[in-house]
């Protein structure tokens, strides 16, 4: 349904009807934000937008016991064993969890995760309850050659797209500020790869699956990127690190919302 179609007598059809605007914070590995922890925090869930927080295993916890809505950054498919250092879906589900990301980009660049090995990773995820969101996204390599769309078809492949999941395209240049000597991803363009990757889900999924843009979103661009028809929210590194970065793009979530 696209929007201007009525569903109710006069009440036109929102895309926010089918999928909640969600607002992510990828922590990475650094300690929690000043003040996030506190009553009233910018990170704290919202009732009209889902705000999670993606802190380091070590602050879960903490931030789940204040009642921020949590996400494990990583999760292991198997789901105990000799894993040094890893940490199941199972561990992550128990201690307060009820998100966790697959497949970021650092962690297909740093600890060889493939394909493969997430979407074992999203079945786990999705077997004990925890939802996950898979970070998907062509590198500058790619683009070059014109292999954004085929790279990302590829990265999807393997997945069961029917299931219950996010899913957030990264492009892997864009990240954390970019790179000088690269142009910055547009919020057209990222629209045109949202729409590409939304036409590869099933039909009777389209509609609610969100996708999620990641990569350098910040006060000064989340609005152009946000009202995107095909954009469903962002998954935020750097600017969720600072509270009032995080709070001005919520507040542009929440605008975009009402109008
Ligand atoms: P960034 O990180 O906002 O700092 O680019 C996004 C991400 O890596 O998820």
């Amino acid at each position: 349904m696209k929007a201007g179609i009525l569903i109710h007598d006069s009440i036109p059809y929102s895309r926010y009807m089918s999928r909640r605007l969600l607002i992510a914070a990828n922590w990475k590995m650094n300690v929690v934000p000043t003040g996030a922890l506190e009553k009233g925090s910018p990170y704290h869930p919202l009732s009209d937008i889902d705000i999670v927080v993606f802190p380091t295993f070590l602050d879960i916890l903490e931030c789940s016991t204040v009642g921020l809505m949590v996400g494990g950054q990583y999760g292991h498919p198997e789901s105990q064993g000799a894993h040094t250092g890893d940490i199941s879906m199972a561990i992550l589900k128990n201690i307060g969890c009820r998100y966790v990301l697959c497949g970021h980009s650092e962690r297909r660049a740093s600890h060889g995760e493939t394909d493969e090995f997430v979407a074992e990773q999203v079945a786990a995820a999705l077997e004990v309850g925890l939802h996950p969101i898979v970070c998907i996204g062509e590198t500058w390599e790619d683009r070059k050659k014109k292999k954004e769309k085929a790279k990302v078809e590829e990265q999807l492949s393997l997945l069961s797209l029917g299931s219950d999941l996010t899913i957030a395209y990264e492009p892997v240049w864009a990240i954390s500020g970019g790179d000088p000597d690269k142009p910055a991803a547009t919020a057209d363009d990222s629209q045109q790869m949202h729409e590409f990757i939304r036409s590869l889900l099933p039909k009777d999924r389209q509609e609610q699956t969100r996708i999620l843009y990641g990569g350098s979103m910040k006060p000064e661009n989340a609005r152009e990127f946000l009202n995107q028809e095909d954009i469903d929210g962002g998954l935020i590194g750097g600017a969720s690190l600072d509270p009032k970065k995080f709070v001005e793009i919520v507040r542009i979530a929440e605008e975009l919302l009402m109008s």
